[in-house]
């Protein structure tokens, strides 16, 4: 299990979250390569239908950052995402999933270092967690 690399799939906001992946990267901050970035206009466009699509299509753990508060160039988009994520955390508790699978960070463009540094924490505490019960369920046909 040791080199077992979790797939961590992220929604990240246009506006601060993938501007602090590309300080990131311009930066050279370290973070593990297994970080699939899905781009969104607003962290709060993502609902709870887009995080139970990433865990069916092998996610091991997801997380929707956004912008920090008071920053959301929608006003609100990203109180609405905290409250997206605690409810499917909520149902993934409830139906025997760890719901420390599923994250909500913030995040301003200008915290490269804290996208890598959340990278990093994210991707280690999934890998001590192991794979998603998700895939195994949908393999052998347990998953409705
Ligand atoms: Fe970034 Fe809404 S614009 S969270």
């Amino acid at each position: 299990m040791t080199d077992w690399k979790p797939k961590i799939t992220t929604f990240l906001c246009n506006w601060c979250s993938y501007g602090a992946a590309d300080l990131a990267g311009v930066s050279r901050f370290q973070y593990p390569s297994n970080i699939r970035v899905i781009r969104v206009p607003c962290s709060g466009k993502v609902d709870a239908m887009h995080v139970v699509k990433a865990f069916e299509k092998g996610a091991d753990g997801v997380y929707v950052a956004g912008c920090l508060e008071g920053d959301c160039h929608f006003k609100n988009g990203n109180t609405k995402a905290a409250r997206m994520v605690a409810y499917v955390r909520r149902y993934m508790d409830e139906i025997g999933i760890e719901p420390e699978r599923l994250e909500m960070v913030t995040m301003s463009a200008g915290m490269g270092y804290r996208f890598a540094q959340v990278a990093t924490e994210i991707t280690d505490k999934i890998r001590r967690m192991g794979p998603s019960p998700i895939h195994a369920a949908i393999e052998t046909g347990k998953a409705a």
